[in-house]
Protein backbone atom coordinates (compact mmCIF):
# COMPACT_ATOMS: atom_id res chain seq x y z
CA UNK A 1 0.00 0.00 0.00
CA UNK A 2 1.48 3.72 -0.78
CA UNK A 3 1.15 5.52 1.80
CA UNK A 4 0.11 8.61 -0.28
CA UNK A 5 -2.73 8.49 -2.81
CA UNK A 6 -4.34 11.84 -5.01
CA UNK A 7 -7.05 10.78 -7.21
CA UNK A 8 -8.71 13.63 -9.74
CA UNK A 9 -7.84 16.13 -7.22
CA UNK A 10 -9.63 19.19 -8.63
CA UNK A 11 -10.07 22.67 -6.69
CA UNK A 12 -11.93 26.08 -7.23
CA UNK A 13 -10.96 29.43 -5.80
CA UNK A 14 -14.03 31.62 -6.59
CA UNK A 15 -14.78 31.16 -10.14
CA UNK A 16 -11.26 30.55 -10.58
CA UNK A 17 -10.00 26.69 -11.03
CA UNK A 18 -6.94 25.77 -9.94
CA UNK A 19 -6.65 22.06 -10.07
CA UNK A 20 -8.19 20.24 -13.14
CA UNK A 21 -7.59 16.57 -11.70
CA UNK A 22 -4.89 16.43 -9.85
CA UNK A 23 -3.57 12.30 -9.26
CA UNK A 24 -0.15 11.85 -7.23
CA UNK A 25 1.02 8.22 -5.71
CA UNK A 26 4.16 8.67 -3.56
CA UNK A 27 5.96 5.50 -2.32
CA UNK A 28 6.64 4.14 1.06
CA UNK A 29 9.77 6.29 1.77
CA UNK A 30 10.23 8.01 -1.57
CA UNK A 31 10.54 12.00 -1.79
CA UNK A 32 9.14 12.73 -4.61
CA UNK A 33 9.31 16.64 -5.65
CA UNK A 34 6.33 18.54 -7.24
CA UNK A 35 8.11 20.25 -9.37
CA UNK A 36 6.44 23.16 -11.70
CA UNK A 37 5.84 27.58 -12.43
CA UNK A 38 4.60 29.51 -10.44
CA UNK A 39 1.01 29.52 -9.65
CA UNK A 40 0.57 25.98 -11.86
CA UNK A 41 -0.80 24.77 -8.04
CA UNK A 42 1.56 23.37 -6.24
CA UNK A 43 1.06 24.93 -2.85
CA UNK A 44 -3.01 24.14 -3.32
CA UNK A 45 -2.20 20.80 -3.83
CA UNK A 46 0.40 20.32 -0.80
CA UNK A 47 -2.67 22.58 1.14
CA UNK A 48 -5.40 19.68 0.22
CA UNK A 49 -2.89 16.69 1.44
CA UNK A 50 -1.86 18.90 4.41
CA UNK A 51 -5.85 19.03 5.32
CA UNK A 52 -5.72 22.74 5.13
CA UNK A 53 -8.10 22.86 2.57
CA UNK A 54 -10.64 20.67 0.87
CA UNK A 55 -10.75 19.52 -2.79
CA UNK A 56 -14.35 20.03 -5.10
CA UNK A 57 -13.87 15.93 -6.10
CA UNK A 58 -11.42 13.80 -6.02
CA UNK A 59 -9.99 11.23 -3.20
CA UNK A 60 -6.31 11.73 -0.83
CA UNK A 61 -5.79 8.32 1.02
CA UNK A 62 -3.25 8.37 3.64
CA UNK A 63 -1.69 5.08 4.56
CA UNK A 64 -5.02 3.43 3.76
CA UNK A 65 -7.49 5.76 5.27
CA UNK A 66 -9.52 8.30 2.55
CA UNK A 67 -9.17 11.46 4.39
CA UNK A 68 -10.86 13.71 1.41
CA UNK A 69 -13.27 12.22 -0.99
CA UNK A 70 -17.22 13.12 -1.11
CA UNK A 71 -18.08 12.47 2.31
CA UNK A 72 -14.58 11.90 4.59
CA UNK A 73 -13.20 15.60 5.59
CA UNK A 74 -10.42 14.72 8.06
CA UNK A 75 -9.26 18.22 9.58
CA UNK A 76 -5.45 18.76 9.11
CA UNK A 77 -4.46 17.92 12.81
CA UNK A 78 -6.07 14.29 12.44
CA UNK A 79 -4.25 13.20 9.55
CA UNK A 80 -0.69 13.02 11.05
CA UNK A 81 1.04 15.20 8.16
CA UNK A 82 3.90 16.74 9.04
CA UNK A 83 4.62 20.29 7.15
CA UNK A 84 7.54 22.31 6.72
CA UNK A 85 7.36 26.01 5.55
CA UNK A 86 9.26 27.93 3.76
CA UNK A 87 9.48 30.83 6.04
CA UNK A 88 10.40 27.65 8.65
CA UNK A 89 7.49 29.65 11.08
CA UNK A 90 9.48 29.02 14.33
CA UNK A 91 8.34 29.80 17.71
CA UNK A 92 11.01 33.01 18.54
CA UNK A 93 10.15 32.85 22.20
CA UNK A 94 10.81 28.97 22.45
CA UNK A 95 13.94 27.32 22.84
CA UNK A 96 15.37 25.21 19.95
CA UNK A 97 14.32 21.66 21.95
CA UNK A 98 11.13 23.09 22.99
CA UNK A 99 9.99 24.46 19.18
CA UNK A 100 11.21 20.69 18.42
CA UNK A 101 8.65 19.33 21.45
CA UNK A 102 6.15 21.40 20.52
CA UNK A 103 3.59 19.14 18.78
CA UNK A 104 4.62 15.78 21.12
CA UNK A 105 2.32 14.80 23.71
CA UNK A 106 3.41 12.41 26.47
CA UNK A 107 5.28 12.35 29.68
CA UNK A 108 7.99 15.19 30.20
CA UNK A 109 10.97 11.86 30.30
CA UNK A 110 9.63 10.44 26.62
CA UNK A 111 9.08 14.11 25.49
CA UNK A 112 12.84 14.78 26.39
CA UNK A 113 14.14 11.32 24.49
CA UNK A 114 12.24 12.01 21.38
CA UNK A 115 13.65 15.63 21.47
CA UNK A 116 17.44 14.23 21.87
CA UNK A 117 17.11 12.13 19.00
CA UNK A 118 15.74 14.86 16.86
CA UNK A 119 18.67 17.07 17.54
CA UNK A 120 20.92 14.21 16.91
CA UNK A 121 19.31 13.34 14.03
CA UNK A 122 19.56 16.75 12.30
CA UNK A 123 22.65 17.03 13.65
CA UNK A 124 22.07 19.71 16.59
CA UNK A 125 23.26 17.64 19.65
CA UNK A 126 24.37 20.59 21.63
CA UNK A 127 21.85 23.12 20.49
CA UNK A 128 18.80 22.27 22.09
CA UNK A 129 19.01 24.90 24.57
CA UNK A 130 19.56 27.76 21.86
CA UNK A 131 17.44 30.19 20.82
CA UNK A 132 16.13 30.39 16.86
CA UNK A 133 17.66 33.79 16.42
CA UNK A 134 21.00 32.65 17.06
CA UNK A 135 21.00 29.99 14.50
CA UNK A 136 22.41 30.22 10.66
CA UNK A 137 19.41 29.87 7.89
CA UNK A 138 20.49 26.34 7.67
CA UNK A 139 20.45 25.79 10.75
CA UNK A 140 17.05 27.00 11.39
CA UNK A 141 15.83 24.68 8.64
CA UNK A 142 17.32 21.79 10.23
CA UNK A 143 14.90 22.74 13.51
CA UNK A 144 11.86 23.46 11.61
CA UNK A 145 12.59 19.91 10.47
CA UNK A 146 13.07 18.16 13.14
CA UNK A 147 10.29 19.59 14.89
CA UNK A 148 7.73 18.22 11.87
CA UNK A 149 9.49 14.90 12.33
CA UNK A 150 9.37 14.59 16.12
CA UNK A 151 5.43 13.54 16.36
CA UNK A 152 6.36 11.00 13.67
CA UNK A 153 3.91 12.16 10.79
CA UNK A 154 3.03 8.82 8.38
CA UNK A 155 4.11 11.79 5.30
CA UNK A 156 6.33 14.99 5.38
CA UNK A 157 5.49 17.79 3.29
CA UNK A 158 7.79 20.91 2.42
CA UNK A 159 6.90 23.63 0.68
CA UNK A 160 9.42 25.57 -1.07
CA UNK A 161 12.14 24.72 1.78
CA UNK A 162 15.24 25.95 0.66
CA UNK A 163 14.31 28.72 -1.19
CA UNK A 164 15.35 31.16 1.78
CA UNK A 165 18.89 29.78 1.58
CA UNK A 166 21.49 31.76 -0.29
CA UNK A 167 22.68 29.63 -3.31
CA UNK A 168 26.16 28.72 -1.77
CA UNK A 169 24.34 26.93 1.24
CA UNK A 170 21.23 26.03 -0.42
CA UNK A 171 23.48 22.88 -2.13
CA UNK A 172 24.77 21.90 0.89
CA UNK A 173 21.73 22.16 3.32
CA UNK A 174 19.61 19.90 0.32
CA UNK A 175 22.25 17.06 0.66
CA UNK A 176 21.90 17.29 4.73
CA UNK A 177 17.86 17.26 4.33
CA UNK A 178 17.98 14.37 1.76
CA UNK A 179 20.37 12.28 4.47
CA UNK A 180 18.19 13.33 7.02
CA UNK A 181 15.02 12.34 5.07
CA UNK A 182 16.49 8.63 4.18
CA UNK A 183 17.64 8.23 7.65
CA UNK A 184 14.08 8.59 8.84
CA UNK A 185 12.75 6.11 6.21
CA UNK A 186 9.70 8.96 5.95
CA UNK A 187 7.89 9.50 3.19
CA UNK A 188 7.80 13.23 1.50
CA UNK A 189 6.20 15.62 -1.14
CA UNK A 190 8.27 18.53 -1.32
CA UNK A 191 7.59 21.63 -3.51
CA UNK A 192 9.89 23.68 -5.69
CA UNK A 193 10.42 25.68 -8.78
CA UNK A 194 13.79 24.46 -9.72
CA UNK A 195 14.43 21.92 -11.54
CA UNK A 196 18.21 21.39 -10.29
CA UNK A 197 16.70 21.04 -6.49
CA UNK A 198 14.52 18.59 -7.45
CA UNK A 199 16.50 16.37 -10.18
CA UNK A 200 19.22 15.97 -7.26
CA UNK A 201 17.05 15.53 -4.38
CA UNK A 202 14.15 13.24 -5.18
CA UNK A 203 13.53 9.74 -5.82
CA UNK A 204 10.41 10.96 -8.51
CA UNK A 205 9.46 13.89 -10.06
CA UNK A 206 6.27 14.99 -10.42
CA UNK A 207 5.39 17.54 -13.06
CA UNK A 208 2.95 20.28 -13.41
CA UNK A 209 1.68 22.46 -15.50
CA UNK A 210 -1.47 24.55 -15.56
CA UNK A 211 -3.31 22.51 -12.60
CA UNK A 212 -2.34 19.36 -14.13
CA UNK A 213 0.56 16.30 -13.51
CA UNK A 214 2.20 16.19 -16.76
CA UNK A 215 4.28 13.50 -15.57
CA UNK A 216 5.63 11.87 -12.83
CA UNK A 217 8.82 9.54 -13.27
CA UNK A 218 12.41 9.15 -11.77
CA UNK A 219 14.73 12.06 -12.52
CA UNK A 220 16.64 10.40 -15.31
CA UNK A 221 13.46 9.03 -16.67
CA UNK A 222 11.77 12.54 -16.77
CA UNK A 223 15.13 14.13 -18.46
CA UNK A 224 15.69 11.21 -20.75
CA UNK A 225 11.89 10.26 -22.02
CA UNK A 226 9.84 13.33 -21.02
CA UNK A 227 6.85 12.46 -22.08
CA UNK A 228 6.30 16.15 -24.61
CA UNK A 229 7.60 18.77 -25.43
CA UNK A 230 6.33 21.39 -22.70
CA UNK A 231 8.16 18.63 -20.08
CA UNK A 232 11.57 18.36 -21.80
CA UNK A 233 11.43 22.15 -22.01
CA UNK A 234 11.08 22.74 -18.46
CA UNK A 235 13.25 19.84 -16.87
CA UNK A 236 16.92 20.80 -18.41
CA UNK A 237 17.89 22.59 -22.13
CA UNK A 238 16.48 21.26 -25.41
CA UNK A 239 17.01 21.44 -28.70
CA UNK A 240 13.87 21.02 -30.99
CA UNK A 241 14.47 20.04 -34.74
CA UNK A 242 11.38 19.36 -36.96
CA UNK A 243 11.56 16.09 -38.52
CA UNK A 244 9.74 13.25 -40.13
CA UNK A 245 10.12 9.94 -38.80
CA UNK A 246 9.65 6.62 -40.69
CA UNK A 247 9.88 4.01 -37.65
CA UNK A 248 13.44 3.27 -36.00
CA UNK A 249 14.60 6.99 -37.70
CA UNK A 250 13.93 10.40 -38.11
CA UNK A 251 14.79 12.61 -41.27
CA UNK A 252 15.62 15.91 -39.74
CA UNK A 253 18.08 19.00 -40.86
CA UNK A 254 20.94 16.83 -39.16
CA UNK A 255 20.72 13.96 -41.38
CA UNK A 256 18.83 10.78 -40.77
CA UNK A 257 19.23 9.42 -37.09
CA UNK A 258 18.22 6.27 -35.45
CA UNK A 259 15.17 7.08 -32.99
CA UNK A 260 15.20 5.68 -29.26
CA UNK A 261 11.64 4.70 -29.62
CA UNK A 262 10.02 4.05 -33.08
CA UNK A 263 7.84 7.01 -34.57
CA UNK A 264 6.17 8.34 -37.29
CA UNK A 265 4.84 11.24 -39.37
CA UNK A 266 6.02 14.89 -38.57
CA UNK A 267 7.71 14.98 -35.08
CA UNK A 268 10.22 17.36 -33.15
CA UNK A 269 13.41 15.85 -32.30
CA UNK A 270 14.90 16.20 -29.23
CA UNK A 271 18.74 16.92 -28.86
CA UNK A 272 20.13 17.73 -25.40
CA UNK A 273 23.00 20.42 -26.00
CA UNK A 274 25.17 17.75 -24.04
CA UNK A 275 24.29 15.52 -27.11
CA UNK A 276 25.25 18.12 -29.63
CA UNK A 277 29.35 16.83 -30.55
CA UNK A 278 31.26 19.61 -32.37
CA UNK A 279 34.13 18.72 -34.27
CA UNK A 280 35.72 17.62 -37.46
CA UNK A 281 32.60 15.37 -38.40
CA UNK A 282 28.98 16.17 -39.43
CA UNK A 283 27.20 19.38 -41.11
CA UNK A 284 28.60 22.73 -40.95
CA UNK A 285 27.43 24.80 -38.63
CA UNK A 286 28.49 28.93 -37.51
CA UNK A 287 29.21 29.46 -33.95
CA UNK A 288 27.24 32.63 -32.68
CA UNK A 289 28.74 33.10 -28.92
CA UNK A 290 29.95 30.94 -26.34
CA UNK A 291 29.20 31.13 -22.67
CA UNK A 292 32.25 29.74 -20.76
CA UNK A 293 31.59 28.04 -17.25
CA UNK A 294 34.73 26.18 -16.31
CA UNK A 295 33.92 22.96 -16.03
CA UNK A 296 32.21 23.18 -19.72
CA UNK A 297 30.50 26.01 -21.67
CA UNK A 298 27.53 26.20 -23.97
CA UNK A 299 27.83 27.37 -27.43
CA UNK A 300 25.56 28.91 -29.54
CA UNK A 301 25.30 27.61 -33.06
CA UNK A 302 23.47 28.28 -36.21
CA UNK A 303 22.71 25.37 -38.90
CA UNK A 304 22.70 26.41 -42.56
CA UNK A 305 18.91 26.86 -42.92
CA UNK A 306 19.17 29.42 -40.32
CA UNK A 307 17.97 26.90 -37.53
CA UNK A 308 19.84 27.68 -34.08
CA UNK A 309 20.84 25.09 -31.57
CA UNK A 310 22.78 25.19 -28.23
CA UNK A 311 25.88 22.85 -27.46
CA UNK A 312 27.12 21.99 -24.35
CA UNK A 313 30.87 20.76 -24.26
CA UNK A 314 33.74 19.99 -22.55
CA UNK A 315 35.62 23.04 -21.60
CA UNK A 316 38.90 22.10 -23.56
CA UNK A 317 38.19 23.36 -26.80
CA UNK A 318 38.05 27.18 -27.77
CA UNK A 319 35.36 28.25 -30.48
CA UNK A 320 35.12 31.65 -31.45
CA UNK A 321 31.81 33.20 -32.84
CA UNK A 322 31.98 33.08 -36.85
CA UNK A 323 34.09 30.19 -37.09
CA UNK A 324 32.63 27.09 -38.54
CA UNK A 325 32.50 23.67 -37.01
CA UNK A 326 31.51 20.11 -38.12
CA UNK A 327 27.98 19.26 -36.01
CA UNK A 328 26.91 15.98 -35.05
CA UNK A 329 24.84 14.35 -32.40
CA UNK A 330 25.36 11.79 -30.01
CA UNK A 331 22.45 9.21 -31.29
CA UNK A 332 19.40 7.60 -30.68
CA UNK A 333 17.06 10.71 -30.44
CA UNK A 334 13.94 10.62 -29.20
CA UNK A 335 10.68 11.96 -31.01
CA UNK A 336 8.02 14.10 -29.27
CA UNK A 337 4.53 14.83 -30.94
N1 LIG B 1 -6.74 31.56 -1.42
C1 LIG B 1 -6.77 31.78 -2.73
N2 LIG B 1 -7.77 32.48 -3.32
C2 LIG B 1 -7.81 32.67 -4.66
N3 LIG B 1 -6.88 32.21 -5.51
C3 LIG B 1 -5.85 31.53 -5.00
C4 LIG B 1 -5.74 31.26 -3.59
N4 LIG B 1 -4.60 30.54 -3.39
C5 LIG B 1 -4.05 30.36 -4.61
N5 LIG B 1 -4.79 30.95 -5.58
C6 LIG B 1 -4.50 30.93 -7.03
O1 LIG B 1 -4.38 29.58 -7.42
C7 LIG B 1 -3.31 29.40 -8.36
C8 LIG B 1 -2.36 28.35 -7.86
O2 LIG B 1 -1.73 28.85 -6.67
P1 LIG B 1 -0.63 28.03 -5.88
O3 LIG B 1 -0.28 28.82 -4.67
O4 LIG B 1 -1.10 26.64 -5.67
O5 LIG B 1 0.57 28.04 -6.93
P2 LIG B 1 2.08 27.53 -6.79
O6 LIG B 1 2.28 26.52 -7.88
O7 LIG B 1 2.35 27.12 -5.40
O8 LIG B 1 2.91 28.83 -7.19
P3 LIG B 1 4.30 29.44 -6.57
O9 LIG B 1 5.42 28.65 -7.23
O10 LIG B 1 4.27 30.85 -7.04
O11 LIG B 1 4.25 29.29 -5.08
C9 LIG B 1 -2.72 30.78 -8.56
O12 LIG B 1 -3.25 31.30 -9.74
C10 LIG B 1 -3.17 31.57 -7.36
O13 LIG B 1 -3.29 32.92 -7.67
MG1 LIG C 1 3.57 27.90 -3.88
Amino acid sequence: MNPLECRDLTKHYGATPVLHGVSLTVRAGAITALLGPSGCGKTTTLRLIAGFEFPDSGTITIKGRVVADSRARIPAEDRRVGMVFQEYALFPHLSVGDNIGFGLKGAAGTKKARIDEMLNLVGLAEMGDRMPHALSGGQQQRVALARALAPQPDILLLDEPFSNLDAALRSQVRADVRTILKAAGMTCVFVTHDQHEALSLADEVAVMFDGRIAQIAPPHVLYHAPVDRNVAAFVGESNFLPGLAEGSSVLCPLGRLPLVEPAHGRVFVLVRPEAVLLGERGINAQVLWREFYGHDQRVGLKLDDGKRIVARTSADAVYEPGEVVGLSVKTPVRALD
